[in-house]
This record gives structure tokens, C-alpha cells and sequence, in this order.
């Protein structure tokens, strides 16, 4: 058996497939089987004189979205996807689907997909989808890598917020009272850069956010890089780096996928360090120059992040944002004490932040009095103070949103179509 992605190296043998017939039409005599295996996908041509009557009438019973085995010669045919075709020699059904599949050439509205996630993960843009999004992680891994950061996992259950208390999940935990759910695992590798320098994580977070917008999910992954000896400007340098080393793998792996999406490919050819930076003070004002009525002190709203990316070609870092709007571990600006050395990175064409980053606070009396001013538990970040006081470095680090990143680098106008199996404030099935 050989996989339709395989078919390059058969031109002219005989090659067994397995996979699912998912369109099918007939003219007479002549059978056409539009067949996926999870490779590429490839149209299958019979003529019922070359197949046996059996088969014939196992194809004339055909439903969408049954198993089938297939047999035939591989020809070159430069009009197809995946570059070949198959003259069909051989057909089986490996389990023929009920004759009511939900999911057909009709357009669907959203629920109704969402409904039936599990089959519309197989629909062609679904699976261009996922296979970007695997082209991403792989890049990211290959990236870091080779900047020396190694991959420590932070765990998901944990006793205390790392973002904003408000969004949290929260779970009975045995006789210890709450644990919640991880917000992101950046404390954690804060702690693990004080043995091995350098590392990131990868996995699942959730936020309990009441935002019902096409940027948010509950359950999400994210990558949080964290390094030590790394400054703000350094800090930056490697998220340029990141984000091109991530769009130049998809587009080098990923042109199959990217024409399936229509995705066009010009902006994200443009995506090239350096980026464009403006201070948070700078954003503010041209965003009211364009229309907001942003204030001076307040964070960049979703709406604004779409306005002021659609200025620019490439990605903007949004940079020094005033400290009471972010998190109580970013390091203040020694020439502006009320900013935070920090930096939001938007993606361009609308879809605004992938990521979040900054310097964090490393003099232990400084972080103390953080806790004390936003009122977190002094108690529950006694570990993270000991990072402090033991061997305290400059340190900085940066988490993106894998859904965020392969939403824009896809086009999908909502990040919901990008995780297998999206979790949203009103939706947890399937
Ligand atoms: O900006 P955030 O909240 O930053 C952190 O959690 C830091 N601890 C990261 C760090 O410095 N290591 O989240 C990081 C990114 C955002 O830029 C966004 O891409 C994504 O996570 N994100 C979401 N993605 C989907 N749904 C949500 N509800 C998200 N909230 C944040
Ligand atoms: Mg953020």
C-alpha cells in the first residue's frame, strides 16, 4: 500500500490506496472517484469494461465519505492537485457510510458546522488548515532550537493566575482548596531559565474570558518563550526572527494548502525584519488621528488593533504600553516609570496581536511591592519571589497564540476554524 502523496515515485505501476470517497459522479460507463487519504487528494477514473462486475456495482452503490480501497496505475495529470490521476483497477468498500452524510457542496452556516466539527474537520479547507498549523509548531520548535532554547513543559494545573485573576478556571483540588486552570506557563519557564538559560513551552491554556469575538477562544495553545541575559531590544529581535522563519516554512512546505485557501500570498511575502515599531503613545495618536476615541491610558482594543495594522504591511510591535494596563511581572522603563517595557505584536491586515512580551521585573523588592499594588496573593507567588532572590538575572519572554498565528497566516476570518476542536463561551461540544 502506498499513500496518494507516494504516487510520484509509482508513474506508471500499479498502487494500492486506502482512504474515503468524498465526491463521486458517473457518465455511463465511466466512474469518477474524488479520493483522500489524508496525503493529497486525487480523482480515481473507471471504466466499467477494465473492473470486475462486483466492483463496479460496489461504485454504482457508493455514499459519500465511505472507506473504500482502490486500486489502479498511476498516470501524470498536471491539471490535478496532488500532479497525477489514477486509472481504477480495483475498488472495495471498506465500510460503506450511511447514506446521510450532514456535510455537503451546499454552503453551511457556522453552528451548523461547528455542530458537526468532527466530520467538517475532513472538508479540503479543514485539512489545509491543520497542516499549516503543524507546518507552524514545526517551525517554532526548528526555530528555537536553533536559538538554544530547549522545550520545558510547564504543568496546566496551577495554584495561582499568571494573567488577569478574572479570567480564570478554577477546580476543586482535593483537600487544597482551588487549583486553576493555566493561563500561560511563562512563571514556570521563568523558573526553568535559571537552570538551563534558554527554553520554551507549548501547550494548551485557557481563559475564562467572556469575549465572543473571532480572536478568542477559552481553550487555546500558546508558546512562551523566556530567556536569561535577554533585554527588551533582544527580546524583540527574536520574535522578528520567529514570525519570518514561521511564514517563510509555510510557504515553502505549505503552497497546496495555502492555493486550497485561496490565501493570498503577496503580504505574507512581505513579512521581513525588521517590523514596524510604534510606542504605545504613538499608536494612541493615530489612532485618533483615524477616528478612535481611544484615551492616552488605554490598552489597544480589538477594533483598534485592526485600524492601525491595516496602515502598514508588516507586522507592528506596539510597544511601552502604560504599566497599569499590563501584567504585574513586566519591568517598568527607567526613562518613563508609568510604562512597561513591554511589546504587543499585531499581525498585519487586520488581525492584530499574536503576541505578548516584555522584560520582566527581576529586583525582588520592586516585584513585592507589584503583588502588594494589584492585591494578588503574596502567598501563592512565594516560589516566583525566590527567583529573585536566589541568583536574579535580567530576563525577558514573549508568548504567542498558535490560533492567532495560523488564523492570519491562513486568511480565516475567524480562529475558531483553526483548532481541531474549538472551545468558545458557548460551545464545548463536540
Ligand atoms: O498577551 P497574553 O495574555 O500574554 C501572556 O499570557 C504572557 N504570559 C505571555 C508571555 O509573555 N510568555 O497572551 C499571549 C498570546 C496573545 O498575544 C494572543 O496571541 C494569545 O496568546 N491569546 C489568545 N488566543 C486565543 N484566545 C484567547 N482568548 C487568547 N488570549 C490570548
Ligand atoms: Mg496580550
Amino acid at each position: 500500500m502506498v499513500t496518494i502523496q507516494q504516487c510520484a515515485q509509482n508513474i506508471g505501476k500499479e498502487v494500492e490506496l486506502n482512504g474515503w470517497a468524498y465526491n463521486f459522479r458517473s457518465s455511463g460507463k465511466i466512474f469518477f472517484l474524488q479520493f483522500r487519504d489524508g496525503t493529497v487528494r486525487i480523482q480515481v477514473v473507471y471504466s466499467e469494461a477494465d473492473i470486475t462486475p462486483e466492483a463496479w456495482s460496489a461504485l454504482e452503490g457508493l455514499h459519500l465519505e465511505s472507506s473504500v480501497r482502490v486500486k489502479g496505475i498511476v498516470k501524470e495529470d498536471t491539471r490535478s492537485p496532488s500532479g497525477f490521476e489514477i486509472e481504477g483497477k480495483g475498488f472495495e468498500i471498506i465500510q460503506l457510510a450511511f447514506d446521510d452524510y450532514p456535510i455537503s457542496k451546499k454552503e453551511h452556516g457556522p453552528d451548523f458546522l461547528l455542530e458537526n466539527r468532527h466530520l467538517w474537520l475532513r472538508s479540503e479547507k479543514q485539512w489545509a488548515i491543520q497542516r499549516v498549523r503543524n507546518t507552524v509548531i514545526n517551525a517554532t520548535y526548528e526555530y528555537l532550537n536553533n536559538q538554544g532554547f530547549i522545550k520545558i513543559d510547564a504543568p496546566i494545573l496551577t495554584p495561582n493566575a499568571c494573567e488577569d485573576t478574572t479570567e480564570l478556571f478554577a477546580i476543586d483540588y482535593f483537600d487544597l482548596g482551588k487549583a486553576y486552570l493555566s493561563q500561560s506557563g511563562q512563571l514556570y519557564i521563568e523558573a526553568a531559565i535559571m537552570s538551563v538559560g534558554r527554553c520554551f513551552d507549548f501547550g494548551p491554556v485557557f481563559r475564562a474570558e467572556k469575549s465572543k469575538t473571532r480572536r478568542h477562544l477559552t481553550e487555546f495553545w500558546m508558546m512562551d518563550a523566556e530567556a536569561a541575559f535577554v533585554e527588551y531590544e533582544e527580546n524583540l529581535k527574536i520574535q522578528e526572527g520567529l514570525i519570518c522563519y514561521i511564514v517563510d516554512s509555510v510557504l515553502k512546505q505549505n503552497q497546496n494548502e495555502l492555493v486550497l485557501l485561496e490565501r493570498d500570498q503577496e503580504p505574507l511575502k512581505k513579512i521581513q525584519a525588521p517590523f514596524v515599531r510604534l510606542t504605545h503613545k504613538e499608536a494612541v495618536a493615530k489612532l485618533r488621528a483615524l477616528g478612535s476615541d481611544i484615551l492616552e491610558d488605554d490598552d489597544l482594543g480589538g477594533d483598534d488593533e485592526t485600524i492601525l495594522t491595516k496602515q502598514y504591511d508588516k507586522p507592528i510591535f506596539v510597544e511601552k504600553y502604560p504599566a497599569k494596563v499590563k501584567a504585574f511581572y513586566m519591568k517598568r522603563d527607567l526613562n518613563d516609570p508609568d510604562r512597561a517595557l513591554c511589546a504587543d505584536l499585531l499581525a498585519p491586515e487586520g488581525y492584530g496581536e499574536i503576541i505578548g512580551g516584555s522584560q520582566r521585573e527581576d529586583d525582588y523588592q520592586t516585584l513585592v511591592h507589584r503583588i502588594e499594588e494589584q492585591h494578588l496573593s503574596m502567598e501563592a507567588f512565594k516560589w516566583y519571589l525566590d527567583l529573585r532572590k536566589y541568583g536574579s538575572v535580567p530576563h525577558s519572554g514573549f508568548g504567542y497564540g498558535l490560533e492567532r498565528v495560523v488564523g492570519w497566516i491562513c486568511g480565516t476570518p475567524h480562529i475558531r476554524e483553526t483548532i481541531p476542536f474549538p472551545r468558545l463561551i458557548n460551545r464545548i461540544y463536540p
